[in-house]
């Protein structure tokens, strides 16, 4: 087709959705469990650790505070404070270890995953020695955040994480963690996948009002090959984002590009649809980024499994494509029927639909740290096979690679 006709063609559609917005009431609620208080559903004990296994890692590398891994840190200052926070142990029905196993940056500022299972081990050996919870269930009521990119797998390589596989120490436990993908060896059943950490007040601060036109078709800012971790270009996001390049970087209904302009969170609140593909893991912050700016996540990552899967309705607010399909992603998005368009975007504009997708400062009713504890509360009461017999011990210590088991 020739440039102007799809740009005329584009330009017709976009006010053909504007026309039937105006004509259409199409009501967009949100999953009800969205809207569950946890007080009063869960007690969380606290432990009190040794600053060096958390607030130390913050003075020395404050960057573990803004960046995409943030949900440790924030985690732990919310349950602080929180009403479900008990301070008697016995009356506990999960007990959270604050450790920030992904703050341990590069001078570039790229988390060190390679110290974080001595440290958890440490951690742990911390626990259970000074006090009798841990070994009671060997974890099984413990909970930890865990929101590298693999998860408790600790590596951003996705074969050696595979290879490491979650942290035997860690087998009994509950992971609240970033990392989702079916059928993965560092996603354990059970597991609460929470979204990524993108600044609250960064996001809000570049607000435009609710009701500027959307006249970018679809919009992508970001990493399109890897060339120095990857430079063969085969690897990167299994080539999806090589191919969505290679695919429509001349289409002028794609607005694609490498760049990064300090209007980004502003294109995307002027987009329709704003491309997630995968890039080393399944995800990136850019979902946070696109719920919370309205803009219809197109999510091409096969198999990934989303946060708070069990409460956000992904299938009716997303559009879901799979990496093989994307040399037809053109025709994928321009034949879905404008009335299934709007209806996503009015779901999007729900504000709980925003407000389970931030980790808000400071916290408020339905946000992130809500929404883990309500994934908390639906996991109770702990099936009585969680409480050990007097002796019995499960888990392996000196199981893993030998250099985990080096002190931290
Ligand atoms: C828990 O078990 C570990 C490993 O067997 C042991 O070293 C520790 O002393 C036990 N803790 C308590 C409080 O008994
Ligand atoms: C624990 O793991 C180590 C290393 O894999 C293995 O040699 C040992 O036999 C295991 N111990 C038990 C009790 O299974």
């Amino acid at each position: 087709m020739e440039k102007w006709i799809r740009l005329r063609v584009c330009a017709i559609f976009i006010h053909c959705l504007l026309l039937l917005e105006a004509k259409l009431k199409i009501e967009g609620t949100a999953g009800d469990v969205l809207e569950d208080d946890p007080v009063g559903r869960l007690k969380v004990f606290v432990y009190v650790l040794p600053s060096k296994y958390n607030e130390d890692m913050i003075k020395k590398d404050p960057r573990c505070l803004s960046h995409m891994f943030a949900a440790e840190v924030f985690m732990h200052r919310f349950l602080l404070t929180s009403p479900v926070r008990t301070l008697d142990p016995e009356k506990a029905d999960w007990f959270y270890v604050p450790i920030y196993p992904t703050c341990d940056l590069t001078k570039e500022g790229l988390p060190l995953p390679f110290r974080s299972p001595k440290m958890m081990r440490s951690a742990i050996q911390e626990i259970a020695s000074n006090w009798p919870y841990w070994n009671r269930t060997e974890g099984a009521d413990h909970f930890f955040v865990v929101p590298h990119d693999f998860g408790a797998c600790f590596h951003y390589q996705e074969e050696i994480a595979i290879e490491r596989g979650i942290l035997p120490l860690l087998q009994r436990a509950t992971l609240v963690q970033t990392f989702g993908q079916k059928n993965h060896v560092c996603l354990k059943d059970g597991s609460i996948v929470i979204p990524p950490y993108a600044s609250p007040q960064r996001m809000h601060a570049h607000l435009l009002p609710p009701d500027i036109p959307r006249s970018i078709f679809i919009y992508f800012r970001g990493l399109l090959h890897d060339g120095i971790n990857d430079p063969e270009g085969c690897q990167y996001a299994r080539g999806a984002r090589a191919s969505l390049w290679l695919n429509f970087k001349n289409n002028p209904i794609f607005d694609i590009s490498t760049e990064h302009p300090t209007t980004y969170y502003e294109d995307m609140q002027r987009a329709i649809f704003c491309l997630c593909p995968l890039g080393w893991a399944p995800w990136s912050p850019r979902l946070v980024e696109t719920v919370i700016f309205g803009c219809i996540p197109v999510i091409i990552a096969d198999n990934i499994v989303l946060p708070f899967a069990d409460a956000i309705p992904w299938e009716d607010i997303a559009v879901f494509v799979a990496e093989k399909d994307i040399p037809k992603l053109d025709t994928i998005l321009t034949t879905i029927p404008a009335e299934v368009i709007l209806r996503k975007q009015k779901l999007l504009a729900n504000p709980s639909m925003k407000q389970a997708m931030s980790f808000s400062q400071p916290s408020k009713p339905g946000d992130a740290f809500h929404q883990i504890l309500n994934g908390l509360a639906r996991k109770l009461p702990h099936d009585s096979s969680v409480y050990l017999k007097p002796g019995e011990k499960v888990l392996n210590w000196t199981a893993g690679p030998v250099t985990d088991l080096y002190p931290w």
